[in-house]
C-alpha cells in the first residue's frame, strides 16, 4: 500500500513526480505529497490531505524549478488521515517517503529518545528522525545504521539536504523498481509508474542501497559492493495504463477481458491441449502431487473457489482454498505431496506472500498464478504461471480474475488429461468449447445497456442478497464482493439452499435478490429457491444462461447469458455481474476506481 517515486533527469521534475503518483494513486489515496530539491540544494515539502488532483492545486506554481523529487500517496495506517500524517516527513537533514509499517517505532522513539524531533503520529516519522540521527554526512552508512534496528516491512525512498540530485532507496518486502533511460533515473513502488518513459526496469533487491543520479543508477550492497541491476523488460504497453476514452479505469478493464483471456490463452493451446512448457511447467508436477492448496486474498481467493469446484469435478481429488491472512494460523495440512497454488494480481499482498513462505518451508512445491512480473511473489515461487492481463489499475479487480479463471480452467484440463482423467477426445472437445469464451463475453459486453438498465432495479438498495447453487454460488461471492466495494450497498452471497437456514429472516419488500441460473442440473432446485424469496416480497434480478430461460423464468427480471459449457460460464456470468456493479457505483457519482478505504496493493497484514 502507498505509492512511491522518484525521479532525476531531464523533463519538468514536479510533473512528472504529480504524474505518476496519479498513476499509482490505486495503491492508496487518502493523502498525497511531493518533496523537490532545486538547483541551490533545498529540499521543500508540499503535502496534503485528499487526493493528488488536490496536491496539485495546492502546489501551484511552487517546485517549477526542481531539478530532482519524491513524491507519495498514502493508504494510513499508523495515524489517521491529515496534512500533518501526510508524506514525505522532513526532520533535520532529511526527507523521506515510506510504505510499509516499521513495527518497532515505538520502542525507538523511546530508545534514542526522538519524542521532541516528532510532529506527526506515523511510524514513518521515526524513522526520518533516526535516519537524521544517524547521519553525519554519508548516506550509505546512516542507511545503513537504520536499517540495521528497524523491524518490519519498509520501502524508504531519501533525500538529505547536503547531497543535492542524489535521491536514495532502500527496502525490505515492500517493493520498489527502478530504471534508467535517456528521461532520467527513476523509482517507483511499481512499474506502472515507470511506462511512460520506459518498459525496461530492475526491482531493487532487498537490503541494497539505489542512488537515483542525473547520469545513472547505483546499486550496492549494506558492505558497499557494487551490484549490476538485472534490467528486465514489461511487456506492457507504455499506454496500456492510461484511461483512454473510458470515464473509469474499471469500465476500460471490464471492456478488455475478451483480449486478456485471448492473451492468457496464448502459447498455452497446442495442438488443441493446454500446454504450460512455454511457462516452464513440468507434467511431474501436476503428476505427482497428492492435494492442492490454493491460498489468496480477496477476489483472487474467490478465483480459488471455482478451480476448487472443477478440480472436484474433473479431478475428484483433494483441493483447499485458504484465505492467506488465515493460512498460517489454522495448522493447514501441508507438505512436499502438496502442491500450494498463490494466486495474486499485484504479486505484492503481502499475507498470500507470507502463506507461500510458509508452505515452502513445510516443503511443498510452490507455484503462483500472477500478473505483475518480477513481482516479490514470483521470486519465492518455484513456478509462475502469468496471467497476461495487462495493467490492471481500477482498485476492484476484473480482469485479472477472468484471466486467473482461464488458467485455471487450462491448468485443471492439464491435469485431467495427465492423470487418466480425460481421454485425448474429451480434452480436445474441451478446448474446442473453451475456446468460444472470448466471443461469449464479446456478448456479454455488447449486451451492456440493458445490465446498466437492470442496475436500476439495485441502486437504491441498502442491503442486498445475491443466491445461486454450486458453481454459482462462488462466482456471486466475486459478484457480491464487487458490488459492495464500489457501490457500498451492504451484499452477500449465499448458497440459495441454505437462505431457509437463517437469512431469509432479512428478505423484505426492500431487499432485491439477484440470483443466478447457469448450470443445468441446478436450474428445477435454484428457481424453486428465487421463488420462495419473491413470496416473501422481494423484487427478483435473474442472470441466466440463454439456453435455460423456459416461460417460469420470464417471471422475472432478466439478463441472459450466452451459451457455453456450463463449466465455461463461471467467466461470462462474473463479467456480466461486474458490470452491474460498475454502473451501480458509476449511477451512485462514486469515484468507481477508489473506493474509499481500499487499496489496490496490500502490502500491510
Ligand atoms: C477486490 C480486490 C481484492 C484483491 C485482493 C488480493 O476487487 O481487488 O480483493 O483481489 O486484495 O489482491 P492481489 O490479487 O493483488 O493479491
Amino acid at each position: 500500500m502507498c505509492g512511491i517515486i522518484g525521479y532525476t533527469g531531464k523533463e519538468k521534475v514536479r510533473d512528472v513526480i504529480l504524474d505518476a503518483l496519479e498513476l499509482l494513486e490505486y495503491r492508496g489515496y487518502d493523502s498525497a505529497g511531493i518533496a523537490y530539491g532545486e538547483k541551490e540544494g533545498t529540499v521543500s515539502v508540499c503535502k496534503c490531505a485528499g487526493r493528488v488532483a488536490d496536491l496539485r492545486k495546492k502546489c501551484g506554481s511552487l517546485g517549477q524549478d526542481a531539478t530532482y523529487g519524491i513524491g507519495h500517496t498514502r493508504w494510513a495506517t499508523h495515524g489517521g488521515v491529515c496534512d500533518l500524517n501526510a508524506h514525505p516527513h522532513q526532520v533535520g537533514k532529511v526527507t523521506l517517503v515510506h510504505n510499509g509499517i516499521i513495527e518497532n517505532y515505538k520502542e525507538l522513539t523511546k530508545e534514542y529518545e526522538l519524542e521532541n524531533e516528532l510532529v506527526s503520529e506515523t511510524d514513518t516519522e521515526v524513522a526520518a528522525a533516526l535516519l537524521n540521527h544517524f547521519y553525519k554526512g554519508n548516506p550509505d552508512e546512516a542507511i545503513t545504521k537504520l536499517v540495521g534496528v528497524l523491524k518490519g516491512t519498509f520501502a524508504l525512498v531519501m533525500l538529505f539536504a547536503d547531497q543535492p540530485g542524489r535521491i536514495f532507496s532502500i527496502r525490505n518486502v515492500s517493493p520498489i523498481v527502478a530504471t534508467y533511460s535517456e528521461a532520467g533515473a527513476m523509482l517507483a513502488s511499481d512499474v506502472t509508474a515507470l511506462c511512460r518513459f520506459t518498459n525496461r526496469y530492475f526491482v531493487v533487491p532487498e537490503y541494497h542501497i539505489l542512488e537515483l543520479l542525473q547520469d545513472g543508477v547505483r546499486l550496492s550492497t549494506l558492505t558497499g559492493e557494487t551490484v549490476e541491476p538485472e534490467y528486465q523488460v514489461a511487456d506492457w504497453e507504455l499506454n496500456s495504463s492510461e484511461k483512454g476514452a473510458y470515464p473509469f479505469y474499471m469500465e476500460k478493464e471490464i471492456m478488455e477481458q475478451p483480449d486478456a483471456i485471448r492473451a492468457t490463452m496464448e502459447g498455452r493451446i497446442v495442438d488443441g491441449f493446454p500446454d504450460f512448457s512455454k511457462d516452464g511447467l513440468p507434467d511431474s508436477v501436476l503428476k505427482n502431487c497428492e492435494r492442492i492448496c490454493v491460498v489468496a486474498c480477496g477476489t483472487a481467493m474467490h478465483a480459488g473457489l471455482i478451480a476448487q469446484s472443477l478440480v472436484k469435478s474433473m479431478l475428484q481429488m483433494h483441493i483447499d482454498v485458504e484465505l492467506a491472512s488465515e493460512f498460517m494460523y489454522a495448522d493447514p495440512v501441508v507438505d512436499e505431496k502438496t502442491l500450494v497454488v498463490a494466486v495474486s494480481q499485484s504479486g505484492e499482498t503481502i499475507d498470500t506472500l507470507e502463506a507461500l513462505k510458509y508452505a515452502k518451508k513445510k516443503g511443498a512445491t510452490c507455484m503462483s498464478i500472477l500478473n505483475v512480473k518480477g513481482s516479490s511473489i514470483s521470486r519465492e515461487s518455484d513456478y509462475v504461471l502469468y496471467t497476461n492481463a495487462g495493467p490492471e489499475i481500477a482498485v476492484a479487480s476484473t480482469k485479472a480474475y477472468t484471466t486467473q479463471l482461464t488458467v485455471f480452467y487450462l491448468l485443471v484440463a492439464r491435469i485431467a488429461y495427465i492423470r487418466g482423467k480425460m481421454s485425448e477426445d474429451e480434452v480436445k472437445s474441451y478446448i474446442r468449447d473453451f475456446e468460444q469464451v472470448p466471443a461469449a463475453v464479446e456478448q456479454v459486453l455488447a449486451n451492456k445497456k440493458q445490465i446498466h438498465l437492470i442496475a436500476k432495479n439495485v441502486i437504491t438498495a441498502k442491503d442486498l442478497f445475491m443466491i445461486g447453487r454450486g458453481l454459482d454460488y462462488a462466482l456471486l461471492l466475486e459478484g457480491s464482493l464487487k458490488l459492495k466495494e464500489v457501490s457500498y450497498i451492504h451484499s452477500e452471497a449465499y448458497a440459495s439452499g441454505e437462505l431457509k437456514h437463517g437469512p431469509i429472516a432479512l428478505i423484505t419488500t426492500d431487499t432485491p435478490v439477484v440470483a443466478l441460473i447457469t448450470q443445468e442440473k441446478l436450474k428445477q432446485k435454484e428457481l424453486s429457491n428465487i421463488k420462495e424469496v419473491r413470496s416473501r416480497g422481494a423484487d427478483v434480478v435473474l442472470f441466466i444462461k440463454e439456453s435455460l430461460q423456459d416461460p417460469t423464468t420470464k417471471e422475472y427480471e432478466t439478463v441472459a447469458l450466452p451459451n457455453v459449457r456450463d463449466a465455461f460460464m463461471g467467466i461470462p456470468a462474473s463479467v456480466a455481474l461486474q458490470l452491474l456493479a460498475y454502473y451501480v457505483s458509476a449511477d451512485k457519482g462514486y469515484d468507481v476506481d477508489k473506493p474509499r478505504n481500499l487499496a489496490k496493493v496490500v502490502t500491510v497484514e
